[in-house]
């Protein structure tokens, strides 16, 4: 007996289930419960997804080899068509995979009834999205390494610059600029190593799975793998339908890649105000204002802040769907592209942005080399000085503390002190005392532990650059669709 179609409100729109049903499904509930307006970015995945599920179902003769060569010629011929603009991704759908299967009908006819053969939507849908997550980390991979780039590049143009380093905000100790820099650039590598480790839980397929149980047909779920270039299988069908870890953990890298972006462009902010003058940002990386003519003002660094929080959002949206979910599949589950999509958006907008601004960025050296002065901020180093000489440090640390105090009543700064004003508080200061107190001694005297001495800072440039290269190595060797898949699809 041929299978009665659901009549629907749109007579266009062929639902994947609508057989055991004898009303059609309301048009608002079609309009709500859709997500094609969402995952139609998933259209490429999708396609190949499906062809190396039709080669697969072609190989074991589940569906007979001019069966399977139909369906993928259908499916290549709507990805190109796709791709030209020929084929506009609209229409009606309940979500992308149902617009593929209604489309491919067009090409091929009524076998393309047959490409859903040993696979539900629930394997699909996910095998689609880590497919697009995995694209994903390439391109994050890629754009932080823009901003690391950019901040070696200035970093090796200041490795001479001193500026006041602060904690509180407030004068601390002297440091390089290249130090200051390349502290951004470590935490951006952290990023760059979680979504290395991130790769391999990602890249594991969960096809085959089919709705939750596996397929009771003889299916190759190894070879869908290998064809779409995934490391892995699924260990459990019911798992392989639920789980989201990978795409949590894509949105936390997301999170605190943004954590960081936000706290380089809060000093930023700080740094391109008068009152810092530290940096100029480049005319075409900052914005004016409607109604001050004189305004320069930092915008794009303020955005990448604020949208900090829309990533962080993301992120909770994300946990907080998933929590509570039964196993297996829940329609749930269908929001979770949306939120995925947001976060990586965001961040590899921020990322492209910031990488550009830090390049075009100008960093004044004189201004921060002005800051250092009458701060104290070599207050340590007289204190250590005096620790040389057998003094405790405890009693070094209230020696210099009455002598700051001293001169700050005074208004002068300890380069301005003479050596009689030192000996006001200990007989252990010589002649040599005076000289430690120049920023440019006390950054060269901190050589262990990746401190600002010279040495030390163009060591950790040779590190930064040789983390740089290990990157562009591994994407190099990035996962990607097996070229079986394409010749498999034109023999
Ligand atoms: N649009 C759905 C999603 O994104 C596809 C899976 C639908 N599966 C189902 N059993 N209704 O999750």
């Amino acid at each position: 007996m041929p299978q009665k179609q659901r009549k629907q409100g749109n007579e266009r729109v062929q639902l994947l289930w609508g057989g055991r049903f004898k009303k059609p499904l309301a048009e608002e509930a079609l309009r709500f419960s859709s997500s094609f307006s969402v995952d139609k970015r998933l259209w490429k995945q999708d396609i190949l997804g499906s062809i190396a599920h039709a080669v697969m179902l072609g190989e074991i003769g589940i569906i007979s080899a001019s069966e399977a060569k139909a369906l993928v010629k259908g499916l290549f011929a709507l990805m190109r068509d796709i791709e030209a603009g020929k084929v506009e991704l609209e229409g009606p759908d309940e979500d992308i995979h149902s617009f593929v299967e209604r489309k491919l009908r067009e090409y091929v006819g009524e076998v393309a009834g047959k490409l859903h053969t040993a696979r539900s939507r629930n394997d699909q849908v996910v095998t689609d999205f880590r497919l697009w997550c995995r694209d994903a980390v390439k391109q994050l991979a890629e754009a932080i390494l823009k901003v690391q780039q950019a901040l070696v590049e200035q970093a090796e143009q200041h490795i001479d610059t001193l500026l006041p380093g602060m904690t509180h905000l407030q004068h601390a100790q002297p440091v390089r600029l290249a130090h200051h820099l390349l502290a951004h650039f470590w935490a951006l590598q952290r990023n760059l190593e979680r979504l290395k480790d991130l790769l391999p839980r990602l890249n594991t397929s969960p096809l085959g799975a089919a709705a939750l149980a596996g397929s009771g047909l003889p299916i190759d779920p190894e070879l869908t793998a290998r064809l779409l270039g995934f490391e892995k299988t699924a260990q459990n069908s019911m798992d392989a339908v639920s789980d989201r870890d990978f795409a949590c953990e894509l949105v936390f890298i997301c999170a605190l890649t943004m954590v960081h972006l936000s706290r380089l462009a809060e000093e930023i902010v700080l740094w391109s105000t008068p009152e810092f003058g530290f940096v100029t940002l480049d005319d075409a990386w900052c914005t004016g204002s409607s109604i001050m003519p004189q305004k320069r003002n930092p915008d794009i660094a303020e955005l990448v802040r604020g949208k900090a929080a829309l990533v962080i959002g993301a992120l909770t949206q994300l946990l907080t769907l998933l929590k509570g979910l039964p196993l297996t599949y829940n329609r749930d589950l269908q929001e979770d592209k949306g939120i995925v999509f947001n976060a990586v958006d965001t961040t590899l907008a921020c990322l492209s942005a910031m990488s550009q601004l830090v390049a075009t960025a100008t960093f004044n050296a004189d201004r921060m080399r002005q800051a250092l002065a009458r701060d104290f901020s070599t207050a340590t180093d007289l204190a250590d000085y005096l620790v040389r000489k057998g003094v405790p440090f405890r009693e070094a640390h209230r020696i210099v503390g009455q002598l700051v105090l001293h001169l700050s009543e005074l208004g002068k700064g300890l380069e301005d002190a003479t050596l009689d004003d030192l000996r006001l508080f200990s007989d252990k200061f010589d002649g040599d005392a005076l000289a430690v107190l120049q920023p440019e001694q006390s950054v060269e005297r901190r050589k262990e532990l990746a401190g600002t001495a010279k040495s030390s800072v163009v060591k950790q440039l040779h590190r930064a650059k040789a983390e740089m290269k290990r990157t562009v190595m591994w994407l190099q060797k990035f996962p990607t669709i097996s070229p079986n898949l394409f010749s498999h699809a034109l023999t």
